[in-house]
């Protein structure tokens, strides 16, 4: 008797282990609020998954109040929750804390080269890069790349439309790439291949433009989901590859 309500406690907690992805929670209402804009809402969802200990929402809240884009910049109180989420063992909530040192208005880079080390140390997938990239470039130009953006790599794709190279596209295309993705396709780090050099896209571009555009929406290998900024749109990440590429698979 006593045995048979354990084990039906066990499948009913694990249930709610899993469900996250599927059902909504604080975390993923959030993370809908988030992608639709509406940031406040965002910020009240996580607050309160974040009060109830969940570590996803300490780190989106600590991301988004640390970013200061879309809410007053806050950082003690990212640091605070930033700092719960790894004394849970997140290495992610690692990772977004030694960022928001890097900026320099936090000016605390010792501090958040020894974070990067032990997210490295714990086989983060983000530290590594991030590593060899602090030799090279300076980290807090790569913008505050926060776990959302690998939330937001489990929701699907969405093209607005079939792309034409209109202008327009290509226009914003190329502020992306040189706000974002140059910072790891301008030289080639980690293998990246070079925007502007056809010849080292010719095979990947055999796949198409469109799968091309949604690996590197959802992330592929040490490519950051969204090269790290988790609010450009599809379309937005479709026009950049197509620059980057020099035109998409027809040329
Ligand atoms: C932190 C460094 C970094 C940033 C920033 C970055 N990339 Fe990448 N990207 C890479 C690396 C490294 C590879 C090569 C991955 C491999 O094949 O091992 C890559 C590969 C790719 C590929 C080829 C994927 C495939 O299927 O072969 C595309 C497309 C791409 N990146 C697009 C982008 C776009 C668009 C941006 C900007 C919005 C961007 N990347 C920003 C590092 C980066």
């Amino acid at each position: 008797m006593h045995l048979r309500c354990f084990t039906r406690l066990g499948i009913a907690s694990i249930a709610t282990l899993v469900a996250p992805s599927l059902s909504a929670t604080p975390l993923t209402d959030g993370l809908e609020a988030f992608k639709e804009g509406r940031f406040d809402e965002a910020s009240t969802l996580w607050a309160r998954g974040a009060s109830l200990g969940d570590v996803d929402a300490e780190l989106q809240l600590g991301v988004m109040l640390g970013a200061g884009k879309h809410l007053p910049r806050d950082v003690p109180r990212a640091r605070a929750l930033l700092a719960a989420a790894v004394q849970q063992g997140n290495v992610d909530a690692m990772v977004a804390l030694a960022l928001l040192d890097y900026r320099p208005d936090v000016g605390q880079r010792e501090e958040g080269l020894a974070l990067l080390k032990s997210a490295a140390a714990r086989s983060s997938r983000k530290a590594p890069p991030l590593l060899t990239l602090a030799g090279t470039v300076d980290l807090a130009t790569l913008g505050f790349s926060g776990p959302a953006s690998e939330q937001e790599a489990l929701l699907p794709v969405r093209f607005s439309k079939p792309f034409s190279a209109n202008p327009a596209d290509v226009s914003a295309g190329r502020d992306t790439v040189n706000r974002t993705c140059v910072a790891c396709h301008g030289t080639g780090v980690m293998g990246a291949p070079r925007s502007g050099h056809p010849e080292q896209w010719k095979e990947r571009l055999s796949l198409g433009l469109d799968t091309l555009a949604e690996r590197s929406a959802k992330g592929y290998k040490a490519c950051p989901p969204r090269g790290g900024d988790y609010l450009l749109t599809d379309d937005q990440v479709r026009a950049a590859v197509y620059v980057m590429t020099e035109g998409g698979a027809r040329r």
